[in-house]
Order: C-alpha cells, then structure tokens, then sequence
C-alpha cells in the first residue's frame, strides 16, 4: 500500500530542519513535493501542532515521526515508526471552568 509522507514546513519545523528532511526524502523516494509513485505520496503539510518536537513527518494521516533526523527517516517512514498523531480537538474552555469553579 503507497505510503502518505508529509513534512510540516511551518516555521518552527523550516527552522528545526524540515527543508533537509525533504531534501532526503526527495533524494531516497526520487520524487519532490506533490508527487507520487507506486510506494510513495509525498507533499508538505501545514503545522501539525507538535512544534516542539519538530521537525514532524506525518505519515499516513495517522503517525508522526518527531525531531526526524536524515539518517532514520526513511526506514521510520516505511516502518511506519512514530507516535499517534493526534488531532486538535475544539475545547470550550469557559464550559470546563464553569465546571470547575
Ligand atoms: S511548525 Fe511544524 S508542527 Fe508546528
């Protein structure tokens, strides 16, 4: 099954190294940005909220590899190794509250 790869390109990711992650992945894969083959879809992605931890490579809509580093990307990437990726959910912070006080 043709693996979803995106590399966040925010700004925290850009300066964490994201650029040279997508360089590897363009290097190993043969494909740049927006493209695709039989193994692989590859594109960029917008922040996925793990700023801290960048730079983040998403994989599958459902698993993202943090702090990604050139020499393990890859074999990360078709192990499928990383955490789940967790989406942001909407909080009513004034009902919580309420709640609490
Ligand atoms: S900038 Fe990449 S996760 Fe926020």
């Amino acid at each position: 099954m043709k693996k979803k790869i995106r590399v966040c390109d925010g700004g925290t990711c850009i300066y964490d190294g994201a650029m040279s992650i997508m360089r590897t992945i363009e290097e190993k894969t043969g494909l740049a940005p927006g493209q695709s083959n039989d193994e692989y879809d590859f594109d960029r992605c917008d922040c996925t909220g793990h700023c801290g931890m960048g730079p983040n490579v998403v994989i599958d809509d459902e698993t993202v590899i943090h702090e990604a580093e050139n020499d393990t990307v890859m074999e990360k990437i078709d192990k499928k190794e990383g955490s789940p990726l967790v989406e942001a959910v909407d909080v009513d912070i004034d009902a919580i509250m309420k709640d609490l006080v």
